[in-house]
């Protein structure tokens, strides 16, 4: 039996969001969960995994869970714990009225990928040919600013 302690970042929690470090979040997200574990409510625990998700909304089918960052430390994987954090992430989303689940996964990432599938994931991508953009800091600036 694993003794550890699990961890659920609802995003607005977390302060470092709010300022303008998110070049830094690796760092900072890093000395956030040492501080935690430092602090006395944490002694003899260690972090066996984390989750980091927020709320978001779509027009057509309402309010999200939106899972950014699923982890579980290397050495303690295949027993069990990602299931339970799973788990613990539906029974968030379904006490906070919310219609689905939505995270993304390379797609090298194979083991992650039928981890999610036998637990009832469905692939926008080639179920519904949606595919990840993004627009970098250069072009935004060059947009902003444009007359
Ligand atoms: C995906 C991840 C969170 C799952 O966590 P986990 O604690 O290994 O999950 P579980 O032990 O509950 O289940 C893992 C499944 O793989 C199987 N498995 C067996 N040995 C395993 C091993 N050494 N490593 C991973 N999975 C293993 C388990 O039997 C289980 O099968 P199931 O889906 O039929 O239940 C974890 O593998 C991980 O952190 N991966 C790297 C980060 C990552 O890719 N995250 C997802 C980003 S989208």
């Amino acid at each position: 039996m694993v003794s550890g302690v699990l961890i659920l970042f609802p995003i607005n929690c977390i302060w470092i969001w709010q300022n303008d470090v998110i070049r830094q979040l690796h760092d900072v997200f890093y000395f956030y969960l040492q501080s935690m574990l430092n602090s006395s409510s944490f002694t003899g625990y260690t972090i066996v995994g984390f989750a980091m998700y927020y709320f978001t909304y779509d027009p057509w089918i309402g309010k999200l869970l939106y899972l950014e960052d699923f982890f579980v430390m290397d050495e303690l994987r295949g027993s069990g714990i990602g299931s339970e954090i799973f788990k613990h992430l539906s029974q968030i989303a379904v006490k906070c009225r919310c219609s689905s689940m939505h995270f993304l996964v390379a797609e090298w990432n194979e083991p992650s990928i039928k981890f999610y599938k036998r637990r009832g994931a469905s692939d926008l991508s080639t179920e519904e040919g949606w595919r990840l953009f993004k627009i970098d800091k250069e072009y935004l600036c060059k947009m902003a600013t444009e007359e």
